[in-house]
């Protein structure tokens, strides 16, 4: 049953290669648009843009949606962000995106602590609809031994869509994670995330499909996020969590077992203070590549 389910969610997700360039990452949508003369979609859209990052923001899931006219939007904040980062984060979303994606009625911009979303299509959490995964990577190589890292990046990926489906507070459906690979790369980050209203098994299937739509993916690189608006994930070889690792596995020979956190709360003395600035975290654009092959849009059934 649950293999029929995923393959059909799996066959009802349509190819598209939407417009995408670097940091932040935007996807606009390109079937669906309002015309230049048309001042009310864009008013509506402004019409959030004053409450939105603030009700997203002061939400224990650091999650809002809204409807205003014909747009419905959509945002999430990592589950590591402060109340100013996610409401400044989001605030610059309602500036960027509008001119980003120019006329479309369906845009998302992701950025390293929020993404925001809005449609004149809204997303229930219950229907099923699981939206675009899009994969972006450093095309940098991490290591001289790409296989033994990509199989070390899966199992924590594997590892992270785990906790935060399973273990993470409802309200959040968050997890970090790390694991050891070698002097040169002491650890390798994770991050994963669905929007808090999803049940924990719709987590879990959305973060399984998104792992699945990167397979793609250079795994071996420094660094990649599978991105998405019902779930995303992402891991890279430099630190970039705002707070403490949740998950980690040790990464010996045949020994990716997961180490549950040794209390309730997530070990803080594992990784102490590990923000990054952003430009460190992203490095240049350039080095930034898009996998061609992106898995898209909604599926309703
Ligand atoms: C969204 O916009 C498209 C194109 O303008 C339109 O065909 C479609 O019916 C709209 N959908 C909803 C739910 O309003
Ligand atoms: C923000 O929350 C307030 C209070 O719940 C609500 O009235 C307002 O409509 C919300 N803003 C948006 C854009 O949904
Ligand atoms: C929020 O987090 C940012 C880093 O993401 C930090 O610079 C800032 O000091 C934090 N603010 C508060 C109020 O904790
Ligand atoms: C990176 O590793 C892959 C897989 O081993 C290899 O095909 C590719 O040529 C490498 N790229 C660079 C720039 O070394
Ligand atoms: C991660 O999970 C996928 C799908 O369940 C599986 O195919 C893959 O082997 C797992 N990776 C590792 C390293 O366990
Ligand atoms: C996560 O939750 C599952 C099921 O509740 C439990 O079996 C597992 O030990 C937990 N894992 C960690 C790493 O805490």
């Amino acid at each position: 049953m649950a293999v029929l389910l995923v393959a059909i969610i799996v066959a009802c997700f349509l190819v598209v290669a939407p417009g995408a360039s670097g940091y932040p990452f935007q996807v606009c949508g390109t079937t669906r648009n309002f015309a230049a003369s048309d001042a009310t979609y864009l008013a509506s859209i402004n019409s959030m843009a004053a409450t939105l990052p603030r009700n997203a923001s002061t939400s224990p899931g650091l999650y809002a949606t809204a409807q205003a006219g014909q747009v419905w939007a959509l945002a999430l904040c990592r589950g590591d962000a402060n109340a100013t980062t996610c409401s400044s984060c989001l605030a610059q979303g309602f500036q960027d995106l509008p001119s980003a994606c120019p006329y479309n009625k369906e845009a998302t911009m992701y950025y390293d602590h929020c993404f925001l979303h809005y449609s004149n299509v809204s997303l229930s959490a219950s229907d099923y609809a699981f939206s675009s995964a899009y994969p972006f990577f450093f095309s940098a190589n991490a290591t001289a031994e790409p296989g033994r890292f990509e199989r070390v990046v899966s199992a924590l990926l594997n590892a992270t869509a785990d906790y935060a489906a399973y273990n993470s507070s409802k309200t959040t459906l968050y997890a970090s994670g790390a694991v050891a690979f070698d002097q040169e790369i002491p650890e390798v980050y994770s991050w994963a995330q669905c929007t808090p209203d999803l049940t924990r098994a719709r987590c879990r299937d959305c973060l399984a499909l998104t792992i699945q739509q990167g397979l793609g993916t250079p795994l071996y690189s420094v660094g990649a996020r599978i991105l998405g608006i019902r779930c995303s994930i992402r891991y890279e070889n430099k630190p970039f969590l705002g707070g403490p690792v949740m998950v980690r596995l040790s990464a010996g020979p045949g020994a990716l077992a997961p180490t549950p956190a040794p209390s309730p709360v997530p070990a803080l003395a594992l990784v102490p203070s590990v923000v990054t600035p952003v430009a460190a975290v992203v490095g240049g654009e350039s080095s930034f590549s898009r996998n061609l092959f992106t898995i898209t849009h909604f599926c309703f059934w």
